[in-house]
């Protein structure tokens, strides 16, 4: 080979090289913040982790104000997912293996969902299913349109994994919201809607702030979650007695047709008030529970531990299972639990399953682990299921009461 074609040869690869990296670098700018502290770890397993990412984005990330990294994660997953290359690739990159299970007479490609508040809007439903989530769950929405509680209201903890926030239902509203989701494809994968109360509205009428939400979107969404359970809206957490609790399942009701109606319950709860709470829901026909919402405990006094909120993400994890443990127990293993609370391996995933939970979802392992979560719990558990001799994720739900 002569010297010239060496140099063209040495061009053309190096020119491709630097496609490849500017594609890439660009797809990573993208999902840097979604991908959080280790979307090294994301990109090293597909072999593709870059030196730019420890200079430039990590420090970059790590003074991030928490909510702009949160806005910049939506819009950038909106972008990646806009067009079909680009679907294309976080599909390649991120998604799972197919773990199929079924619940409410609803198909999942897996059991693994994204958790309510992290796409409040609505923004990047399709990515989210590109990423490889089984479902997702949008909003908390109220009936109206309200700004949350003043900046800063979510706080990241290193040290625990976890985050406190005090959004207090930052969303459109139910009219803005229902005809965001109209104009919106829909994506392939269930979609639940998470409904709060207003602010503005008196805990006497929450009824009719849940009931009128679920009106106007109940077209665009496959079920509901009724969240009385949010720390952030002052004394929303009182709507989970039984009477209060009842009247806003009946007014729900006679608008979400026969689609899923589900409650949200908060792990700062005596068992008897637990049990209290799954009694009403299930004598009213609701099709289940989703364990839990973020609790006002902490595991110590440092930083941001002393800000106030909920707080989500490990420390929450042991509780969270506790619920479900006792919620499975209670009702005999035969009302449909959803388990979320501090998942963020195939480990803590087969526990929540194990004692009784038949579909899970994550928010704050998202922040810290990335969009490889994703694809790690999911894989995980298929092997997790090998390694049982199961075939079936179902069977694997509540293993651990039978022993
Ligand atoms: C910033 C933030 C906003 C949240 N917003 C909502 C919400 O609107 N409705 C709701 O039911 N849960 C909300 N949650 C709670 C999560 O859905 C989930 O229950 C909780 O974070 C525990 O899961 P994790 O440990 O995987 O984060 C929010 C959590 C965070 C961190």
């Amino acid at each position: 080979m002569g010297t010239d074609s060496l140099h063209e040869s040495t061009r053309r690869n190096l020119r491709a090289a630097s496609l490849r990296e500017g594609h890439l670098g660009s797809l990573m700018s993208i999902l840097t913040p979604i991908a959080g502290q280790d979307l090294k770890h994301a990109l090293s397993n597909n072999g593709t982790m870059g030196l730019g990412y420890a200079l430039f984005i990590r420090p970059f990330l790590a003074v991030m104000d928490s909510e702009k990294a949160h806005k910049r994660a939506i819009l950038g997953l909106k972008l990646a997912s806009f067009t079909a290359i680009g679907r294309m690739f976080l599909r390649l990159l991120y998604k799972p293996r197919k773990l199929e299970s079924e619940a409410f007479g609803l198909k999942f490609s897996n059991p693994l969902g994204l958790a309510a508040g992290m796409d409040k809007k609505a923004d990047a439903m399709q990515g989210w299913e590109n990423l490889g989530f089984g479902f997702i769950e949008i909003g908390g929405v109220t009936q109206h349109e309200q700004q949350g509680n003043p900046k800063p209201r979510m706080f990241r903890s290193a040290k625990h994994k976890a985050l406190i926030n005090r959004m207090g239902f930052n969303n459109p509203g139910s009219k803005k919201m229902a005809s965001h989701l109209s104009e919106t494809k829909k994506p392939n994968i269930p979609v639940f809607l998470n409904v709060g109360k207003s602010k503005i509205t008196s805990l006497e009428d929450a009824h009719l702030d849940y009931a009128k939400t679920v009106e106007v979107c109940g077209p665009y969404v496959d079920g509901f979650v009724i969240n009385v359970s949010s720390p952030n809206t002052p004394n929303l957490r009182e709507l989970q007695k039984d009477e209060d609790l009842a009247r806003i399942i009946k007014s729900v009701k006679t608008h979400s047709g026969k689609k899923p109606v589900l409650v949200k319950i908060a792990p700062d709860l005596e068992d008897a008030q637990i049990k209290s709470i799954v009694n009403t829901a299930r004598d009213l026909d609701c099709a289940g529970i989703i364990a839990t919402n973020t609790t006002l405990s902490r595991p110590d006094n440092s930083h941001p531990m002393s800000e106030q909120g909920g707080l989500s993400g490990k420390p929450l994890s042991d509780r969270s299972t506790e619920v479900i443990r006792l919620i499975a127990d209670h009702t005999n293993g035969d009302w449909l639990i959803i388990g979320v609370g501090g998942i963020s391996s195939a480990e803590d995933a087969w526990e929540k399953i194990t004692n009784g939970a038949t579909l899970i979802q994550i928010y704050s392992s998202l922040v810290f682990s990335g969009a490889s979560a994703i694809k790690s719990i999911v894989n995980g558990l298929e092997k997790k299921l090998k390694s049982k001799g199961l075939t079936r994720i179902q069977d694997a739900v509540g293993l651990a009461r039978r022993v």
